[in-house]
């Protein structure tokens, strides 16, 4: 039964070639009990909205090197805040950054909620970046879906809905194979695989953990999915 390997086959790939980012405790030390910091989850997740991992990577130093925790970026200047973020873009990002630091500092005990409800109720979190706070920082097991997550599951699947009508369908598939107890883990492993391997145009599947399972790699029609409604 190709689901029942999905997530074992995923989570160990993961452990192997899991990109190194600075927002991510390495296996190693979280074996040493030490656990993701949900404030720098919750920057990168922010950061991440809509600017790429490789831009990001400077910006997530420089904001923990200027304020190491939610509480610094709650008393900050909201200038220097502002003019820390200049060229990610997006500046309402910035905006909505600072003032959930300070729901987060001073009405919440410098403690970010651990839900994807409590999340969802702070200032520039949406479902998405709820749910990847939830799943991340707290071993949430929440349905974590972004761009990179739809075309794994649509190919996997051979998905013949398209997008945007099929996210039902992704979010059931993927509520049937996470795994309660790394679904932080299952996320992100999900994000690099789509990131490094199931690749938009050329898909490397030679080096795909999901690849016995995948039902457009056994038909040859990977690049056909996801498909796209027309506008
Ligand atoms: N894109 C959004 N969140 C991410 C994460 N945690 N790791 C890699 N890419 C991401």
């Amino acid at each position: 039964d190709t689901s029942r390997d999905f997530a074992p086959a995923l989570i160990g790939w993961y452990d192997r070639h899991h990109r190194s980012l600075p927002w991510r405790v390495n296996p190693d030390e979280r074996q040493q009990g030490v656990v993701p910091d949900p404030y720098r989850v919750w920057l990168s997740e922010i950061m991440l909205q809509q600017t790429t991992v490789a831009a990001v990577k400077a910006y997530f130093e420089k904001f923990v090197r200027l304020w190491p925790d939610v509480v610094a970026l709650a008393r900050a200047e909201s200038d220097d805040v502002m003019k820390a973020w200049a060229g990610l873009g997006y500046y309402s990002r910035a905006r909505n950054l600072k003032k959930c630091a300070e729901i987060v500092a001073f009405e919440h005990g410098g403690r970010f909620p651990d839900t994807e409800a409590g999340l969802k109720a702070l200032p520039g979190i949406g479902d998405y970046t709820a749910a990847a706070i939830a799943a991340i920082a707290f071993d949430r097991p929440a349905v974590v879906v972004d761009g990179n997550i739809e075309r794994v599951v649509t190919r996997f699947l051979v998905c013949e809905t398209p997008l945007p009508q099929a996210k039902p369908e992704i979010r059931a598939f993927l509520s049937t194979v996470l795994p309660k107890d790394r679904p932080g883990d299952f996320a992100q492993a999900m994000m690099d695989l789509g990131a490094t391997v199931c690749t938009p145009k050329s898909p490397a599947c030679i080096l795909c953990p999901l690849s016995d399972g995948c039902r457009a790699r056994s038909e040859g029609t990977q690049t056909r999915f996801p498909l796209k409604a027309p506008k």
